[in-house]
């Protein structure tokens, strides 16, 4: 291995490493928006489904992967494919689009530490006016706030893999956890949570239609950080003794469990001060819920608790967002800067001077693109609409490319690395791995259904966002 890369230290620190990345704005606000709109229960049940046989086994072979070729995704491709330039060009891809997520993450996770500073700062009433949200992404002040949020996650990576990303999750994961029980344990006290609990946990199975079943895949896919690099990367800084059935499992158990304590927090508050509130009512975007319907309801929690009280609840509440946002961007940011260090041989204090640079003047394009600048505002024109920079790198890269890679990182494990080398790869630290049920189900699925499922959500996006058609009625 190369001196200059990092390892962690136990199977305990990538898990927590892993799960840090996954548990994201996803799972706390979209997960809960989206079953509670698409049948509750049922929505639950399918994506079960959808976690366990579609998105485990990428998971498993996104981390082979890297542990197999010790390398981030460009290296991985690479050499498990001998060289071939064109694999290496695929791996470029599992670069570039971590590097231009991590620029609109960072762009939301300034909003996040912002409505969350001012929660604290008892200007809940403030952040619950409509026009809030607006006013603030439009701000040059915006900028004030990014330097230190980048500084801090620069900061985290300077430690390297052990004493940078493994310690800081081992302190906000369980702090992230924490303030999710407490909000839950609260909140599941109010009158008329019981209705929300309801409307979360009630299954609806007439709700359930093809487009739901790819709207789970597609959410499983992104929740858990897949078609990102992120588990190819840090697949290459788990030991070879570690087992990564177990690994791979606990992480996805993990991020599963958080989405569901998620669901028991937000719908039940929405209920306790809107009995009446439909799932209709609840905006798709987890953008909109979190920064403008959120800050309202958390508002008249007043009602309950008074204001004090009430404020203290949504500074936790975006705290704990934060604490989720900040791990997984950190989680992304890696990506590239693990590509300078493998690719360009340089240390790590170098390809964080490189990454700051980049990554700090497409953060400033995207921020600039929320009314600041005309040109960055509107910068495109499709689908039959304007879009903005930030909007472009959101659809292109995050909804657009990130199942493409799970699509390819499916066939290049079948028909270019081969099966028997992952299963080969697998097996160390898993012992019980060859010739288990598991096995045989990853060599049946993992070239057929699961790379067909993924093309399914590419399609379906690709047809949604450039051609605004629905192409599984969802
Ligand atoms: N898994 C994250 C979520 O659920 C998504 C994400 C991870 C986005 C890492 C960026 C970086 O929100």
């Amino acid at each position: 291995m190369s001196a200059l890369r990092g390892q962690f230290s136990s199977r305990f620190g990538f898990v927590m490493a892993a799960a840090g990345s996954a548990v994201g704005i996803g799972n706390l606000v979209g997960f809960p928006v989206m079953a509670s709109k698409n049948g509750g229960a049922a929505f639950l049940f399918v994506y079960l489904l959808c976690i366990v046989f579609i998105c485990f086994p990428i998971m498993m072979a996104e981390v082979a992967m890297g542990r197999a070729a010790q390398s981030s995704p460009v290296g991985a491709f690479g050499s498990l494919a001998n060289g071939s330039r064109f694999w290496r060009k695929v791996g470029g891809l599992a670069i570039v689009t971590p590097f231009m997520i991590s620029v609109f993450y960072t762009v939301i996770t300034v909003w996040i530490g912002i409505y969350a500073l001012q929660s604290l700062l008892g200007n809940l009433d403030q952040l619950a006016r409509p026009e809030a949200f607006g006013e603030i992404v439009s701000s040059p002040s915006i900028f004030v706030y990014a330097v230190p949020l980048m500084a801090l996650v620069f900061f985290i990576l300077a430690g390297g893999v052990k004493d940078g990303i493994e310690r800081s999750v081992r302190i906000l994961m369980p702090a992230l956890i924490l303030l999710l029980v407490l909000l839950v344990a609260f909140v599941l006290t109010l009158d008329n949570a019981l209705a929300g609990l309801r409307f979360f946990l009630v299954p609806d199975f007439s709700k359930i239609s093809s487009g739901v079943i790819n709207a789970a895949v597609n959410h499983g896919f992104f929740s858990l950080s897949l078609g990102m690099g992120i588990m190819i990367t840090y697949g290459s800084y788990l030991n070879r003794r570690e087992s990564i059935v177990n690994s791979a499992g606990t992480a996805c158990g993990l991020d599963t469990v958080i989405s569901i304590f998620a669901g028991l927090l937000l719908i039940p508050a929405v209920f306790a001060v809107n009995p009446l509130v439909q799932g209709s009512e609840l905006t798709d975007s987890s953008i909109g819920m979190m920064f403008s319907y959120m800050p309202s309801v958390l508002l008249s929690l007043q009602d309950y608790v008074g204001y004090f009280g009430a404020s203290v609840v949504a500074s936790l509440f975006f705290l704990l967002i934060f604490f989720a946002a900040l791990t997984s961007l950190v989680s992304i940011t890696e990506i590239p800067i693990a590509w300078f260090i493998d690719e360009k041989r340089v240390p790590r204090r170098a390809a964080i001077g490189w990454l700051v640079i980049l990554q700090g003047v497409f953060v400033v394009m995207a921020i600039l693109s929320f009314g600041i600048s005309g040109f960055f505002t509107q910068f495109v024109h499709y689908g039959g609409m304007d879009k903005s920079f930030f909007d472009l790198i959101l659809d292109v890269f995050y909804e657009t490319i990130l199942p493409l890679i799970g699509f390819t990182v499916c066939l290049f494990c079948c028909y270019r690395w081969r099966l028997h080398a992952m299963s080969r790869e697998i097996a160390q630290g898993a012992p019980g791995f060859e010739g288990s049920l598991l096995q045989r189900y990853l060599a049946l699925t993992l070239g057929t259904l699961i790379p067909v499922m993924l093309l399914a959500v590419f399609a379906s996006n690709v047809s949604r966002l450039y051609f605004s058609h629905n192409l599984f009625g969802f």
